[in-house]
């Protein structure tokens, strides 16, 4: 890609660049947008439920956009996103973070809409309103053709398309695909320190051996920031990972001991994983399902030569698990 692609430049007589950062209330959402606002960035958060994020509006040149009226989960199904169109109109950068773990339905037309439309709609609208600038959100595993889940596929398949439209309508694409993510406010070690509070001794575990590589949301924000003006990144797809492996099973008796209720972690035998499985779907927010059990059947950790992320869990995590943080 040339350099007149690069996205220094700014449309804003003022000289402040504008981003939009769909899934901007997110975890990882709020510690992009905080970092992008301390950079000086305006950035524009569109959220299907601004009211709860309300906190968010405060931050400094942070513009919340409620999407209830034509609402942002309907975005996938609108072809020409017009709401989100005005948005882009004049931005630098469109982000996309917007993903979620489970479906309500078990077809995977859920993760289709939300991963493949979505991402569809979001850079369409882009490509219209002249952005040449679209960071994507993907995962470690994700794979269109060989996934194990269908979040991991439909992952996969938004990641292609992506790329694809970039190089067609002359947006700088750039993916990251992030092992799972720790840091203030996860929902992954912090559920695992809520669960050990409420079991009694023991935490009996699904797949206990699968195995992952956190990597630091502060790690990962900052190479989305780093990549915004780097040339070297157009195209390009990066697997984010921390610089140790674990295995589940080390991080739930790791987030249960440092939250103060340690724990004598159980791994589930197979069968007994796939009834948990089962059996969770029916629960409020279907904390676990089958399409998870899946995705943990395949390793989460990079590949040898993958560049690791520096920070290390145990220098951060006692800062947000532990009774004394
Ligand atoms: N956290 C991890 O360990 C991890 C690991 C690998 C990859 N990732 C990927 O990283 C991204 C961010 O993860 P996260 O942990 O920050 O997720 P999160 O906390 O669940 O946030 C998800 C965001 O997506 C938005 N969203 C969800 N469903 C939507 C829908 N149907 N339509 C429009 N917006 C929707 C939500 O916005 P509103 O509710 O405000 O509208 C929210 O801001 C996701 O794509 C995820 O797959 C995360």
């Amino acid at each position: 890609m040339d350099e007149s692609h690069a996205v220094g430049g700014t449309s804003d007589p003022r000289g402040q660049r504008r981003a939009v950062v769909l899934g901007g209330t997110g975890f990882v959402g709020r510690h992009l947008v905080q970092r992008l606002s301390n950079m000086g960035w305006e950035i524009v958060v569109p959220s299907r439920h601004a009211a709860r994020h309300r906190d968010m509006g405060l931050w400094p040149s942070v513009v919340l956009v409620d999407m209830n009226g034509p609402a942002q989960s309907d975005l996938a199904t609108h072809r020409e996103a017009p709401e989100l169109a005005e948005l882009l109109e004049g931005a630098d950068l469109l982000v996309n973070l917007v993903g979620i773990l489970n479906e309500s339905g078990n077809d995977g037309q859920g993760f289709k809409r939300v991963h493949i439309k979505l991402a569809k709609a979001a850079l369409r609208a882009a490509a219209d309103a002249g952005v040449p600038r679209y960071l994507h959100m993907s995962a470690l595993g994700a794979d269109e053709d060989d996934g194990a889940s269908h979040y991991q596929r439909t992952k996969g398949k938004a990641e292609n398309w992506v790329h694809r439209f970039g190089r067609k309508h002359d947006i700088a694409v750039t993916s990251f695909r992030p092992s799972v993510i720790f840091g203030p406010g996860d929902s992954f070690l912090n559920r695992f320190a809520g669960l050990a509070r409420l079991m009694p001794g023991v935490f009996p575990l699904a797949c206990a051996g699968a195995r992952f590589s956190p990597v630091y949301v502060g790690d990962v924000t900052r190479r989305y920031v780093e990549a915004i003006d780097d040339p070297a990144t157009f195209g390009e797809r990066y697997d984010l990972c921390g610089p140790h492996d674990y295995s589940l099973g080390e991080l739930a008796s790791y987030a249960a001991s440092t939250s103060g209720h340690p724990r004598w972690v159980i791994g589930l035998p197979g069968w007994l994983s796939r009834l948990q499985a089962r059996v969770m779907e029916w629960l409020p927010g279907k904390p676990f399902s089958r399409d998870n059990l899946a995705s943990l059947q395949r390793p989460n950790i990079c590949e040898p030569d993958c560049r690791r992320e520096p920070s290390r869990l145990e220098d951060i995590a006692p800062g947000y698990l532990s009774t004394d943080a």
